[in-house]
């Protein structure tokens, strides 16, 4: 598939945003990915152009009935101006996933990272330069067939779209206090939770405008069924370091499979530690906090990394973890997956792609 090249004339490009200020999702780059897919051409027709509004259908499903998914992955510069991608093509076929479970088209894996490749390519003066800023990359899949039936549309729109984005730790990397919700659940196996569709993320937000009120920065969920097994931490996953082991939920099919987590148990394994993946209810996480075995809880995820958690709350008790301060393995992770990340240290998983 050859991708058309539409570059914004140099009138139209924005003006940069202040690399101090970037927050997050707040500006976009220059130009986006698209391409189109119908029952007849398959995808087809891929095409960078100028970032802009496009137009659908108010009929079209993803409206109705939230046939959608995404992904999410950054872009890091390096020294000498070399700018990396972390294991995108594992992105692109969590993606793929995620559209076998929402009965959506899958994408050529191989041929939409060139084509994501070159968008950056064209956008590289937007990988931000300020220690720590990224460029977030969006993938995005949609129905954009005009219908009100539920049933999958014959018709989608895959799009990519990028976003500077600050450090996310521009004080330093400091724990965060969680409040471990037994009200409200994120996802139940054999649900959606397992993939990346926007209705999880739409059902989440009541559950963590309660914590942030409450002084908490995520929610911690618990599984479904009995509200007793730890799932995942916000958008994250979530680790225990519990004497010599590492401990995480096993993939349950209530939990996303984070590709920041699949590094973490590799890298850490290849430290010699071990690392258990297996159901740990919230009473164990209790047991073990009150005999001092709990050394570290941590959560991963691409946006923060890694996330030491500084405090948790359940059902009316605040427990601090390891004295409110980050731990050793979670410093550990974090410097060696950034450094993996932005290119100053060696990459013996090969993770790590150049942009050429
Ligand atoms: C629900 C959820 N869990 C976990 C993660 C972490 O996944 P990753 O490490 O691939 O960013 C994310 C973010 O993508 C997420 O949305």
């Amino acid at each position: 598939m050859e991708v058309t090249i539409e570059k914004a004339t140099p009138g139209e490009l924005k003006a940069k945003p202040d690399q101090d200020k970037l927050g997050f999702g707040k500006y976009f780059s220059d130009h986006m990915l698209l391409m189109p897919y119908n029952g007849d051409q398959g995808w087809h027709d891929p095409v960078i152009r100028k970032y802009q509004n496009f137009s659908l259908d108010p009929a079209a499903m993803v409206y109705h009935y939230g046939q959608e998914i995404f992904e999410g992955l950054k872009a890091y510069r390096g020294a000498q101006d070399r700018i990396y991608l972390f294991r995108p093509a594992d992105n692109l076929r969590r993606m793929n996933d995620s559209a076998t479970r929402m009965c959506m088209p899958s994408i050529p894996v191989e041929e939409v990272l060139e084509a994501l490749k070159k968008l950056l390519y064209l956008d590289r003066e937007w990988v931000p330069r300020s220690p720590g800023a990224t460029l977030y990359i969006r993938p995005t899949m949609i129905a954009t067939e005009a219908g009100l039936g539920v049933r999958p549309a014959k018709e989608y729109l895959f799009f990519v779209i990028l976003s500077p984005v600050g450090a996310y730790y521009p004080q330093g990397f400091n724990p965060v206090k969680i409040y471990v919700t037994d009200k409200y659940v994120r996802a139940v196996r054999g649900g959606v939770g397992e993939v990346k569709t926007g209705g999880n993320y739409a059902a989440s937000i009541m559950a963590a405008l309660e914590a942030q009120h409450e002084g908490y920065t995520q929610v911690l969920w618990l599984d479904a069924v009995e509200r007793k097994y730890v799932e995942e931490i916000g958008t994250s996953n979530i680790f225990f370091k519990i004497e010599d082991e590492l401990v995480t939920p096993a993939l349950s099919g209530s939990i996303l499979p984070g590709i920041t987590r699949d590094s973490v148990i590799k890298l850490t394994r290849s430290w010699g530690i071990e690392v258990t993946e297996r159901a740990i209810s919230i009473d164990e996480v209790q047991a073990t906090i009150a005999s001092g075995a709990l050394q570290e809880i941590f959560a991963s995820g691409t946006a923060a990394v890694i996330s030491p958690v500084g405090a948790l709350s359940y059902q009316g008790r605040e427990f601090p973890i390891n004295g409110e301060t980050t731990g050793p393995l979670a410093q550990r992770l974090f410097d060696e997956l950034q450094g993996i990340q932005f290119g100053t240290r060696p990459d013996p998983f090969g993770w790590r792609t150049e942009l050429a």
